[in-house]
């Protein structure tokens, strides 16, 4: 495995991998790596020739009060992971690389529609946080896939609709939320629970579960499916920010006659901010 710090260097190993006609699999993280991150690169090494993980906190996706400065940095870890994990390129940029002018003063990429709902309705410059750096570093990878995991279902989606409304000749590939034992879903910000919240915490997979239960025999409660769900979650010690069930495809409103339905939910629990949501199909 070979660590790059710049952008020159990037080019470098891109370029050469190019001349010689060799495909590439890209994986962005922000590192404090965890299975979910490992699974999206094992994936990469099937579908590629060559891979690439890029670790970098940006800061520009972090809202004002938000974790961006005590966000865990475990490079080293992280990159005797990756090297035992068949991994061809690790990235690792500073500031100065993604944001030479700046982050005040930076060109932002901004999805509509989706960037505003759910998630955004709560972090409003997220979205196009992520989905300026994402472009960055698609750019400057050139990869044939790029891997995401469907845990950040939203931002998979808005990343999706960048590169296709931009004409990026990119495959933006999409892979299963990766779960502890107990259903908690993988997240660096797990580490922020003391041990009550993290056995607390498990509770979202179940509740989310159990509602996909009962909007698949009765998908014409979805009203009172989101309202008991947002009360379960006050009532056992979370603060959520909502319980929701929407289209798969587009996170719209569901109408009746749509099938492929999800529930996503955001939910504090001590000082973590928890997301997880689950797939539903309806029967026809
Ligand atoms: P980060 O939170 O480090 O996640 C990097 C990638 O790993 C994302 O695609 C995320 O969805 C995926 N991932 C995280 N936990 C997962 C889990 N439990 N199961 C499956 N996949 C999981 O998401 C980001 O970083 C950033 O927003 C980024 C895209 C790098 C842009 O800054």
């Amino acid at each position: 495995m070979e660590t790059v710090f710049d952008l020159a260097g990037l080019h470098r190993v891109v370029n050469q991998w190019k001349r010689e006609g060799a495909s590439i699999a890209f994986v962005p993280t922000m590192g404090n790596l965890h299975k979910g991150h490992f699974s999206l690169l094992e994936r990469a090494t099937e579908l590629a020739d060559k891979t690439v993980v890029s670790i970098f906190v940006n800061p520009i996706q972090f809202g004002k009060g938000e974790d961006y400065e005590s966000y865990p940095s475990t490079l080293e870890k992280d990159s005797a992971g990756l090297a035992d994990n068949n991994l061809d390129l690790l990235f690792a940029p500073d500031l100065k690389q993604l944001y030479p002018g700046g982050v005040d003063t930076d060109t932002r990429v901004f999805v509509p529609e989706l960037s505003n709902i759910l998630c955004g309705r709560f972090r409003p410059e997220h979205f196009s946080g992520v989905a300026t750096v994402v472009t960055k570093l698609l750019i400057n990878t050139q990869p044939d896939f790029a891997l995401f995991g469907e845990k950040d279902f939203q931002q998979l989606l808005v990343i999706k609709r960048a590169v296709s409304d931009l004409c990026m000749p990119i495959e933006i590939v999409g892979m299963p939320v990766i779960r502890e034992e107990d259903g908690l879903a993988m997240s660096s910000r797990n580490a922020y629970l003391n041990m009550t919240e993290r056995k607390q915490a498990p509770l979202i997979y179940q509740l989310l579960q159990s509602a996909a239960q009962r909007l698949r025999h009765s998908p014409d409660q979805i009203p009172a499916i989101e309202a008991e769900g947002m009360k379960a979650l006050e009532t056992n010690g979370f603060r959520p920010e909502y319980f929701s069930v929407r289209r798969t495809d587009d996170l719209a409103e569901p109408k009746a006659q749509d099938l492929r339905l999800s529930i996503l939910t955001a939910a504090w629990l001590g000082s973590a901010r928890l997301i997880d949501n689950v797939k539903v199909l309806i029967d026809s």
